[in-house]
């Protein structure tokens, strides 16, 4: 097993974000996490990653516990999160900003970068600007490839799509298939349920910190209630 999450509970205050919650990801999969506003998708994978301390439960990464690890441990062993909003440094180049992916290794990059760079043509014609002038599907690739630098075995992303156009959205999906076909399993927290039900294996559904329903993911594609449930769902906070 990749990741096994066991009756995982994150607080903040009184307020319980995750409940007892198990779910896995076996190697070579895309395991969707869906979810409403506040269901405690972000709570999940920032938990997982060690951002915060989840208040009961296990995390075990490639049969370990991964508890007592920091964060930058986490990302060393090939934890690696793409959060919510990306959150690139705009104050730095687009170069800048994937030489931070590769902040943990001591060994020659620039092999990567250059893949990088021919997965991205649009990157690699930024190279040396601002990633504060990138588009939001440009800023959501430079996270993605600055994630990749950190050699991930398992690549959270935090809903990728949000924010982009119907036509980066797709690109968005093709680049996830295409990365998970070159081995990468992937934790994919989506509002988009659609697409990311069409990529995933399995998927797990959370309300209010609760998981609601889990399984393959073309099943819950069909599952009337998944419709129901996301009626509405289209006007975000964010
Ligand atoms: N740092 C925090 N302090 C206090 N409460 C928090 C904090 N972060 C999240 N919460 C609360 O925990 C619950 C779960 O939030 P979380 O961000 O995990 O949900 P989410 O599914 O990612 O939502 P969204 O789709 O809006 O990103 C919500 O009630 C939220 O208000
Ligand atoms: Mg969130």
């Amino acid at each position: 097993m990749l990741l096994e999450v066991n009756a995982l509970d994150v607080r903040y205050g009184t307020t319980r974000a995750v409940r007892e919650l198990d779910l896995k990801v076996e190697p070579g999969e895309i395991v969707a996490v869906l979810g409403a506003n506040g269901a405690g998708k972000s709570s999940l994978l920032r938990s997982v990653q060690g951002l915060v301390r989840p208040a009961g439960g296990s995390i075990r990464f490639e049969g370990q516990s991964v508890l007592g690890l920091s964060a930058a441990s986490r990302v060393s062993r090939g934890m690696v999160l793409v959060p919510e909003g990306r959150q690139i440094f705009t104050s730095l180049t687009v170069h800048e900003n994937l030489l931070m992916g590769a902040y943990s290794r001591r060994d020659d990059v620039s092999a990567e970068i250059a893949r990088i760079y021919e997965r991205f043509p649009n990157l690699a014609r930024r190279r040396d600007m601002f990633a504060s002038v990138l588009s939001g599907g440009e800023q959501q690739m430079l996270a993605i490839g600055r994630a990749l630098l950190a050699r991930p075995r398992l690549m959270m992303l935090d809903e990728p799509s949000l924010g982009l156009s119907p036509l980066l959205v797709r690109a968005l999906f093709d680049l996830i298939r295409e990365l998970n076909r070159d081995g990468l399993s992937m934790l994919l927290v989506e509002q988009n349920t659609q697409m990311a039900l069409q990529c995933a294996s399995r998927a797990y559904v959370l309300e209010l910190g609760r998981l609601v329903m889990s399984g393959p993911a073309a099943e819950i594609l069909g599952d009337p209630r998944i419709a129901a449930a996301y009626l509405g769902s289209s006007e975000r906070r964010h």
